[in-house]
């Protein structure tokens, strides 16, 4: 079959390491995690979904190296906790066997540590710890790193990224980025130090090489070592988009993948998370200009989902690999239908947001147009029903559709009825906003996948008792 998509769908090398194709998974923390710091069965079963889908790396987040200084909303892997190795393991083995390459994303959060705490009688009594002594927004004391808990901390990185390696993931992604740790001392707004790690570019740039070159003699010389930098801080202060270039030029010789975000958690959660209102691959400017300056390949991120606009960023050599984090969500076989030339049955991301609220307030997580997703354990295969009935549906919207499309997967005969002449109930209304267009789109994609699961749809027709 002749690829439409044929850049997306090559492979890439890294390393000694081959990826089936140039579409990945970025991290997107877990869920079920444990306050000793274990991953559990659902984050694991959402992770595998990534790879079922068809991704060529699924990125696992976000582990924690140094439990001591540090604790955030994630999990921590650590000898002390075998548990947590073999879980790690097993989440390892589940996105292997699929065809993906795991990825363990390692991570500090530094003078932001406890924000998004899973434990949070801990979150209270713990000390924040970063660059430079200062007082965060919110009123906590931060704490200057020595140069002893500075070896400590780097060191830490290699000890984790060992146990990684043993525990069966085949890349890692050192958290550079998004304002924690490693960005804290890349940045002159964060670090103001006077030491060896805190002044030029070359001092800012100390701790992540120390880290790098820690993790590099754990994992040895071909094993594929990736680095996410925020390509701008994009606020006031903060490193532009030129430092961010030269920060990459002394990281480069360390790495063998560059992924470019941008912004940072605490002060530009818009940029790091572009929402509707911002164009699809605001971001990919920076990865592009950063790219100019390296040899070495670059990932690019930020409110991508558009196979056209994807093809054409690795084609015209912006970047040489895609991140996607909320799109695969929305359809984790987004890469599947990529590779197969069946890119009308996306379903769009409409960045709304869901997928983090719902986190923080049910420490669940939920996509308002994938109902799979937090139920992954549950299995996403849709079973042929042992009888098949004749199905009717009355409401060609959302709903109606998605229900209408399920029961044709699952072997029935379905007719779906609706009253006006066109599908998509509420959805409709959204046609004239550019920004929701992806709302308004998605009618339509449901009634193509109704359609094609064999679904009979009667438009104008009222159904009456
Ligand atoms: C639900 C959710 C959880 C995330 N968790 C992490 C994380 O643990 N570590 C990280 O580096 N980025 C995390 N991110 C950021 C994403 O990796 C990505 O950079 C961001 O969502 C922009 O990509 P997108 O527009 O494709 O979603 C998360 C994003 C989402 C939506």
């Amino acid at each position: 079959m002749e690829r439409k998509y044929s850049n997306l769908c090559s492979s890439i090398t890294l390393g000694r390491t081959t990826f089936r194709n140039r579409i990945f998974s970025a991290p997107m923390g877990g869920t079920d995690i444990t306050n000793d710091g274990c991953i559990g069965p659902k984050s694991t079963a959402f992770y595998e979904l990534r790879a079922k889908g068809g991704a060529g790396a699924v990125t696992v987040s976000e582990c924690m190296v140094h439990p001591k200084t540090d604790g955030s909303h994630a999990y921590h892997l650590d000898e002390s906790i075998l548990n947590s190795l073999s879980c790690a393991t097993y989440t390892a083995d589940a996105i292997r066997r699929h065809g993906a390459i795991p990825s363990l994303e390692l991570s500090h959060s530094g003078m932001y540590a406890g924000t998004y705490m899973t434990d949070k009688s801990r979150q209270k009594s713990m000390n924040q710890w970063g660059p430079s002594e200062t007082v965060r927004e919110d009123g906590v004391q931060v704490r200057a790193l020595s140069k002893e808990m500075i070896d400590e901390i780097a060191a830490s990185y290699g000890h984790v990224a060992a146990l990684a390696k043993r525990a069966g993931f085949e890349m890692l992604l050192i958290h550079g980025g998004h304002g924690w740790l490693i960005n804290q001392f890349l940045s002159g707004y964060f670090n103001k130090r006077t030491d060896e790690y805190g002044g030029s570019l070359e001092n800012r740039c100390r701790f992540a090489i120390q880290v790098l070159m820690a993790v590099r003699e754990a994992v040895g010389p071909f094993f594929p070592i990736e680095f996410r930098m925020s390509g701008s801080e994009l606020f006031e202060g903060g490193y532009d988009l030129d430092e961010g270039c030269r920060i990459a030029k002394q990281i480069e010789p360390y790495i063998d993948l560059l992924h470019v975000s941008a912004g940072t958690y605490q002060k530009g959660f818009g940029d790091t998370h572009p929402s509707m209102f911002k164009a699809h691959g605001c971001n990919v400017y920076l990865a592009a200009e950063i790219k100019k300056h390296v040899k070495i390949p670059v990932a690019t991120i930020g409110g991508l989902n558009d196979p056209v606009q994807m093809e054409e960023i690795i084609a015209s050599g912006k970047a040489d690999v895609i991140y996607m984090a909320r799109a695969l969500l929305a359809d984790p076989f987004l890469p599947r239908k990529i590779v197969e030339n069946r890119e009308d049955e996306i379903v769009k991301c409409l960045r709304c947001f869901t997928c983090m609220a719902e986190r923080a307030a049910t420490a669940t997580r939920r996509c308002t147009v994938n109902p799979l997703i937090g139920r992954e354990c549950e299995g996403n295969e849709v079973f042929q029903a042992s009888r098949r009935k004749k199905v009717l549906v009355a409401g060609g919207g959302p709903g109606g559709l998605y229900a209408a499309y399920t029961a044709a997967r699952r072997g029935h005969q379905v007719i779906l009825c609706e009253k006006e002449e066109e599908l998509g109930g509420i959805l409709k209304s959204e046609q004239a906003l550019p920004f929701k267009h992806e709302m308004y789109e998605l009618a339509g994609t449901y009634a193509l996948l109704a359609r094609r699961a064999g679904v009979e749809i009667r438009l104008n027709t009222e159904v009456t008792r």
